[in-house]
């Protein structure tokens, strides 16, 4: 089997380093990969948002099965494309991203099937918002309502910085077009939990929980990036929490996508914050987190081909869908002053016995050396039987890999450990 992989991060790594323990499978493509993904797949000069040019590739290379893994090309409708090519895909269609694509969308679907969110109003007009506001409590969050990099939440602390954020968003539009309605919801607090799902449609099968730290510095301080860390399992997420989600959130939401006729069949993301009043949904995604993936498919025991195939054909109920009882961590490794500038260009060097563990987000090849081309540079994963063991095993790979300025948090898994210790 021939299989193209769309995306170039660190998840997309993880997928096809899971993808290749199928020894069905003889080739491997990434479009557009990276120089650190060149290892497990042949790397194709194409980005992931250039779909014409992606249908093309697949069509000219007799692609069997193609993965599409970025919230971009997913909303942008790769899927459907590919498909109308007849090549089957892992991953929603254009209709069913849209609960990624718009968060005005994924609010009012929530509130029409009684999913449980933060209240909230939607607002296309400035002056309505502002209006709106004045008579609010703070503080109180801000979403511009299209993709926005992972960057369109603004938590707001006092009116001032609220009406700075609807500002910047409507008129100054440093989203762009995203920023053409917004979202203003209620803050919520609690512990967050991140639970990809494979779904066809009709069966929905969990993952095992997970736990990101999206801010850039140690105890959460520093800016909000992409994710800095990750462990699996969260211990958060009880068996009590796990059962309610499941009934009031997941299948309902599955639900809720089919009778708007916008059926979802792949990973849907739940970002969750588990508050006093119980869990809530925070955001979906309509695909693998990053680097939610990096703890999570290291983790899966099942064939991930087999399984991703079952959701596309809409058989998932039939596969076992198999993890590890044990845990997993992700340090991410920055480069220093990310998510804001930082240099580029330094040569990395990853020790052979540490490579399996490492799943590459930006580098590229000069010449022979992998060299730092992005803000997030690696991600480096241990899997052990406790989560302690797995944070330190983690961190024991790190200090054996080196690039000039390389930056990671230090506490990643601390607070889930505090957890897991509070309880006993
Ligand atoms: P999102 O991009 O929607 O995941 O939001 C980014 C982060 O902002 C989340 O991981 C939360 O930490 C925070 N956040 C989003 N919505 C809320 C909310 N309603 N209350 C509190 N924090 C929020
Ligand atoms: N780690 C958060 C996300 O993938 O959106």
């Amino acid at each position: 089997m021939k299989i193209l992989v769309i995306g170039g991060g660190g998840r997309e790594h993880a997928v096809i380093k899971a993808l290749k323990k199928n020894n069905k499978i003889e080739k491997i493509y990434a479009a557009p990969g990276n120089g650190g993904i060149s290892s497990d797949a042949e790397c194709v000069n194409i980005g992931a948002k250039d779909i014409d040019k992606i249908v093309e590739f697949a069509v000219e290379n007799k692609i069997d099965y193609a993965v599409v893994t970025p919230d971009d090309p997913l909303v942008l409708g790769a899927v459907d494309a590919l498909n109308a090519k007849g090549i089957p895909c892992f991953g929603p269609s254009k209709s069913a991203a849209i609960i990624e694509g718009s968060k005005a969308f994924s609010k009012e679907l929530m509130k029409k099937y009684n999913i449980p969110t933060a209240t909230y109003e939607i607002f296309g007009d400035e002056d309505k918002a502002i209006e709106y506001l004045k008579t609010q409590k703070f503080p109180i969050v801000i979403k511009a309502d299209g993709l926005a990099l992972g960057k369109g939440v603004i938590i707001a602390k006092t009116y001032a910085e609220a009406i700075d954020a609807v500002k910047s968003m409507m008129s100054d539009k440093v989203f762009g077009a995203s920023g053409d309605n917004v979202v203003i919801e209620e803050f919520l607090t609690g512990p967050e939990v991140s639970v990809l799902a494979f779904t066809d449609g009709k069966t929905v099968v969990p993952m095992v929980s997970s736990m990101d730290h999206k801010r850039a510095k140690d105890g959460d301080e520093g800016l909000n990036t992409g994710g800095m860390g990750t462990v699996a399992p969260n211990p958060y997420y009880t068996e009590d929490i796990a059962r309610i989600c499941e009934e009031k959130i997941f299948l309902p939401t599955v639900n809720a996508m089919n009778a708007e006729g916008r059926t979802f069949k792949g990973c849907l993301y739940f970002g969750l914050m588990i508050t006093s009043d119980g869990p809530k949904v925070i955001e979906y995604n309509c695909r693998f987190g990053d680097p939610e993936t990096q703890v999570v498919l290291p983790l899966l025991e099942s064939d991930l081909l087999t399984v991703m195939q079952a959701v596309t054909e809409e058989r998932l109920s039939e596969v076992e869908v198999k993890f590890s009882k044990k845990s997993a961590c992700c340090i991410i490794m920055a480069s220093d002053g990310y998510p804001s500038a930082y240099g580029k260009g330094y040569e990395i060097d990853i020790p052979s016995e540490v490579e399996s563990s490492v799943y590459v987000a930006g580098a590229s090849l000069k010449g022979e050396k992998l060299v730092t081309s992005g803000g997030r540079v690696l991600g480096v994963t241990a899997v052990e039987n406790d989560l302690q063991t797995a944070i330190s095993s983690a961190y024991k790979k790190v200090e054996k890999i080196s690039f000039a300025n390389a930056f990671y948090r230090k506490d990643i898994g601390q607070r889930a450990l505090k957890a897991l210790t509070e309880d006993k």
